[in-house]
């Protein structure tokens, strides 16, 4: 595509090391490292998208850890001060910092570097340090969540794929594993979508607030989770998929 387009018709690239809403999709190693050099290569200003997989999500600090890459911008948001006060920023690299020591940066806003965010982003991450959450995100997932949701793929047949790395996981569910038709259609409200919407009243029942984004159930905890509670967290997602298994043929 860059070289279709024209490498100079492409200032940036932008995407997210591990992606969030559009799917939990882990590269394969070496993806993003291709990515890089594809950038470096044709001029290209690499843009990480680090606003659901940054801080500790993915079980490394940033998504692009992952490869060892840094890209020239990385965006970050959410997990910076654990959400408890809106902030976003953006993290800029040696190049880019070099072109805005010789002019000025031209931009602001109302409530940049606001004290009470930036303080609860300097809270969250000396808690993340002390509390080593970055290698607790990622025995969560090697150790808790990898072995959990697989055992209840093994358990339903309405999931299709467990897929996700760390913090970050997500189950699709399927009318049928070998064709993987989506248990529900793309967009599907009401009757159509009747079958998680099951799922979701049989959450609720047992106090469990899902994320579901069409025929996804997506797996996140908070980072500090403690085993006894993703097992109870677990076992309840067990007993709600048992709802969307009856919608099976
Ligand atoms: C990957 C990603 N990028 C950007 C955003 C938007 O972030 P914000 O709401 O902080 O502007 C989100 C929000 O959910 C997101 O998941």
């Amino acid at each position: 595509m860059i070289l279709l387009e024209g490498p100079s018709t492409i200032s940036a690239l932008v995407l997210e090391p591990v992606t969030g809403s559009s799917g939990v999709i882990v590269p394969p190693a070496g993806y993003l490292r291709g990515v890089r050099d594809l950038c470096t290569r044709h001029g290209i200003v690499f843009i990480a998208d680090e606003v659901l997989a940054g801080f500790g999500r993915t079980g490394a600090w940033f998504g692009v850890d992952h490869d060892g890459v840094a890209p020239d911008l990385l965006i970050f948001a959410k997990g910076v001060n654990s959400g408890y006060v809106p902030l976003g920023g953006v993290l800029v690299g040696d190049s880019i910092h070099e072109t805005f020591t010789q002019r000025p940066y031209p931009a602001g806003m109302t409530y940049s570097g606001h004290p009470l965010a930036c303080a609860a982003a300097v809270g969250a991450i000396g808690a993340m340090h002390e509390e080593d959450t970055v290698a607790a995100a990622a025995r969560l997932g090697t150790d808790i969540l990898e072995p959990g949701l697989t055992k209840l793929a093994e358990n339903h047949p309405c999931i299709g794929d467990v897929r996700g790395i760390g913090g970050l996981w997500t189950l699709e569910l399927v009318r049928d594993r070998e064709t993987k038709q989506p248990l529900v259609p793309l967009g599907a409200t009401g009757e159509a979508n009747a079958p998680m919407a099951a799922f979701i009243k049989a959450c609720f029942g047992r106090g469990l607030v899902p994320l579901v984004l069409g025929n996804r159930i997506h797996v996140a905890p908070p980072l500090n989770i403690s085993d006894g509670d993703a097992a109870i967290g677990l076992a309840r997602l067990d007993e709600a998929l048992a709802e969307a298994d009856t919608f099976l043929g």
